[in-house]
């Protein structure tokens, strides 16, 4: 059996990017016969770019709700928050002493805020936290865990995937002695969604404010489609697809049949008001019925609980005894 893991950070209420680039190849995934799928809700991830509690809090019922409406099945998969689990804050540590600070300088989202400082005269680490700092070494733990084969994520997060393997693989090196202890993981990208584009056609994400986000009502829908960018082409002219963020948000939803036809439609000269349209119908149609479970589940947030507990105690079924195995592969081993 291949086992898939992958989870998404507990900041804010879930856009279409996260659907189409993590969610929902991942619930596909996890319906296979031959599969053992690991999803989680990354709140410790979470506490490293937001010190508002309430919004925290507020995320992760959004993101496990969002998970259950979109049809996870939990007695298949094994569904659990990361601070449920506190394995993973103790196989944190036992990687970071393993880990070279020479890989995680090169590490994205740390280089960007060295970059920003650098460009703005501060101190490179100005603002830099350890947990900035250190937040690949986490999501290493996360995935050794539990050895993934694979990790369905979007483009933005291969290096991290990468370097969990690098790190793995360092530790079977020195404490494995013949054996391996850890599973070298795999990103898996969806190439069609790797990088859904949000309205102003960057990459869809809460830091540019340009998200559609998944649940909201059909009016929110209708109108964040409203502020897509298109170009100035009048309604007659032609409009070309593949410039056209619009059609790429199209794409992420629509079947062959169904984007052949609206590509068509485009080249005769649809105007971008119609073209909106058609998004919306397309979404509508895709969402609505998720959406309706959605805030059903989001008043009921004890049953969330114990479903996630429950997630948990099974995560945790592996978690510890590996834990263990670990602890005395490196020196930690009972006197006794
Ligand atoms: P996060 O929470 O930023 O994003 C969750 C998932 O959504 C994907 N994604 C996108 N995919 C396509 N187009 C977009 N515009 C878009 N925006 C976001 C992300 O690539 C990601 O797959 N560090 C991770 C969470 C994490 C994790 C892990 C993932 C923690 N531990 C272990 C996998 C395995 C993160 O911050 O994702």
């Amino acid at each position: 059996t291949t086992r898939i893991l992958t989870g998404i950070t507990t900041t804010g209420t879930p856009h279409l990017g996260n659907y189409a680039g993590a969610i929902r190849p991942a619930i596909v995934a996890s319906r296979a016969s031959d599969v053992d799928s690991f999803y989680f809700l990354a709140d410790y991830h979470a506490l490293i770019k937001c010190d508002d509690p309430a919004r925290i809090q507020r995320s992760r019922l959004e993101i496990a709700a969002t998970w259950l409406a979109c049809g996870l099945d939990t007695d298949k998969a094994t569904f659990y928050r990361q601070s449920d689990i506190p394995e993973i804050p103790e196989l944190t540590w036992l990687l970071t002493c393993v880990s070279a600070k020479g890989l995680l300088n090169r590490a994205h989202a740390y280089k960007a805020s060295v970059d920003k400082n650098l460009e703005n005269g501060e101190d490179p680490d100005a603002g830099v936290t350890m947990g900035l700092y250190s937040y690949p070494v986490l999501m290493a733990a996360d995935i050794l865990m539990f050895n993934a084969h694979k990790v369905p994520v979007g483009r933005d997060q291969i290096q991290h995937v990468e370097m969990a393997r690098d790190i793995g693989q360092r530790f079977n090196h020195l404490f494995g002695a013949g054996r391996e202890f850890f599973t070298l993981p795999e990103a898996v990208i969806e190439e069609e969604v790797a990088t859904l584009p949000g309205l102003d056609g960057r990459k869809m994400s809460k830091s540019y404010d340009n998200t559609i986000p998944l649940f909201g009502s059909a009016k929110q829908l209708k109108d964040a489609i409203a502020r897509i960018v298109t170009d100035s082409r009048a309604p007659g002219e032609p409009k070309d697809p593949d410039n056209s963020h619009l059609f790429t948000l199209y794409q992420a939803f629509a079947t062959p049949a169904q984007l052949a036809e609206f590509r068509a439609e485009l080249l005769a000269g649809l105007a971008w008001g119609e073209a909106k349209q058609r998004l919306f119908q397309l979404l509508d149609n895709e969402l609505g019925e998720a959406r309706e479970r959605y805030h059903a589940l989001i008043e009921r947030p004890t049953d969330l609980e114990d479903i996630l507990l429950a997630g948990a105690a099974k995560a945790r079924k592996i978690a510890t005894p590996f834990l263990n195995e670990l602890r005395e592969a490196v020196g930690l081993r009972s006197f006794r």
